[in-house]
């Protein structure tokens, strides 16, 4: 979209440096040990995809904050938007009281989630926010107490939202009892199916096992509230599930009266190229979860459901903080961004990386599968083609080697390699990001 100069990031002291180093330390005595930093970057500043240290180190921004940033870092028009709210005031709490920016991206996020536009909005501040109301509203609605979710899921890690997370057992050990009514099925991976199976002879495999299997054998489906699912799983591994999966789970819902929510924190607001991942498949959900880049940064949480589906009563569910009106400012600023190029950047600047990341992974026998929609794109790591042995380790160094080259990435699932750059991407810019990744990838696997 943009044409930049051939900007390249730029290293200037060991990393990390004397001043990140300090932060470290205090931050390692005063910060929660239960966070996974990969590599040491202190920011100072961000802009666009742009990242540069306290200690004057510049990095591209491939990793986007954990895929928040949607319209880069610091985008002057959301910036001014959120300022101009600032300077009005901060906080009012929109559950107790109204407010103009609020209503607006209500209706805005009713006009642009698919389905009939007749729907209700309850705001929180994060993703497991939102699926903690969804998996309150199915359960209101419905009256029925069980929920469906699948392996390799992440939904969050609140306790709700956690008995729905099947991603690293890590992040639910010592955590139990969970909530007893979760019960979880196997994603179509179909790298790795868990049926040996290959797609489309497999006629859904997975599908037909939670008929089959789970529906006659463990859980009536009378008593299942909902099915959650990711669009495109991402915590899991960035697993795009083939063309009928989403519809054939769709139908299986509807047979037994069950609600069908797409949690869209890490594949919606326009990462894939569409703006919800589950536009790719033609189908639609009873209740979505919305967060990460919907504000540009700032904290905002979005259960979006039909108003028929959304019919508890006051006092049912509701947050102080949540639908903040610095957060709603930001986010009307950033869907008018993504509707008016952000989206069409992120599937024509992904389509190119795709294509070639795909050329670069027939070179080499270390990369097993390259997948992904728009700019939500994952390479996964094998010891070799055959054996298709996951390679934790080594993705983990690669991801440390881009780091000292000046590339900020992250790992999904137990042996990929996630690209989830802001979506104001240049192609020329994703060319420097993808360089970078060969070269750390030939230097970890010891090629050329
Ligand atoms: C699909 C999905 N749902 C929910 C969450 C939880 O979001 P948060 O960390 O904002 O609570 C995440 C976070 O990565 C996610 O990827």
């Amino acid at each position: 979209m943009r044409k930049s100069a051939m900007k390249k990031p730029k290293i200037i002291t060991k990393l990390p440096g004397p001043k990140a180093k300090e932060v470290l330390r205090r931050d390692s005595k005063y910060i929660s040990p239960s966070y996974t930093r990969s590599y040491p970057l202190v920011i100072e500043k961000g802009k666009g995809v742009w990242v540069t240290d306290i200690d004057g180190n510049t990095f591209l921004d491939l990793a986007a904050g954990i895929g928040v940033v949607a319209s880069g870092h610091s985008h002057p028009a959301v910036v001014a938007a959120a300022k101009e709210q600032l300077d009005k005031f901060l906080h009012m709490s929109g559950t107790d009281f109204y407010y103009v920016k609020q209503a607006k991206l209500a209706e805005k996020l009713a006009e642009i989630v698919p389905g009939a536009k007749n729907k209700k909005v309850l705001f929180g501040n994060s993703g497991t926010e939102a699926v903690e109301c969804a998996m309150k509203l199915a359960r209101y609605h419905t009256r029925r107490p069980r929920y469906v979710a699948f392996t390799g899921a992440f939904h969050g890690r609140t306790m709700g939202s956690l008995s729905l997370t099947a991603s690293k057992s890590i992040q639910r050990k010592y955590f139990a009892p969970l909530l007893p009514s979760v019960t979880h099925v196997p994603y179509a991976y179909c790298y790795r199916c868990p049926f040996n199976f290959k797609y489309p002879s497999c006629d859904l495999a997975c599908i037909t096992y939670i008929d089959d299997v789970v529906f006659k054998r463990v859980v009536p489906p009378e008593e299942v509230a909902a099915i959650f699912v990711e669009s495109i799983q991402g915590e899991g591994g960035y697993i795009v599930p083939p063309r009928k999966f989403l519809p054939a789970l769709r139908q299986l819902c509807d047979k037994y009266g069950i609600l069908l929510i797409d949690d869209e924190v890490q594949a919606g607001m326009g990462r894939t190229g569409k703006m919800f991942g589950i536009e790719h498949f033609n189908t639609k959900a009873d209740i979505y979860c919305i967060a990460k880049g919907i504000a540009s940064g700032l904290p905002l949480g979005a259960c979006v459901a039909r108003a028929g589906i959304m019919d508890w009563q006051p006092g049912a569910h509701a947050s102080t903080f949540g639908g903040n009106p610095v957060s709603c400012a930001a986010a009307l600023k950033t869907i008018e961004l993504l509707e008016h190029k952000l989206i069409e950047n992120a599937a024509a600047v992904g389509k190119v990386a795709l294509e070639r990341l795909k050329d670069i992974a027939d070179k080499y026998e270390f990369i097993g599968d390259v997948r992904g929609k728009g700019l939500m794109i994952g390479i996964e790591l094998v010891a070799d083609k055959t054996s298709k042995q996951p390679v934790g380790d080594k993705r983990n160094a690669v991801v440390y080697e881009a780091f000292k080259q000046g590339l900020l990435l992250l790992g999904a699932g137990e042996s990929t390699l996630r690209l989830i750059p802001p979506l104001v991407i240049s192609d020329s810019e994703m060319q420097v990001g993808i360089d970078i990744i060969e070269s750390a990838l030939k230097k970890i696997f010891r090629v050329g």
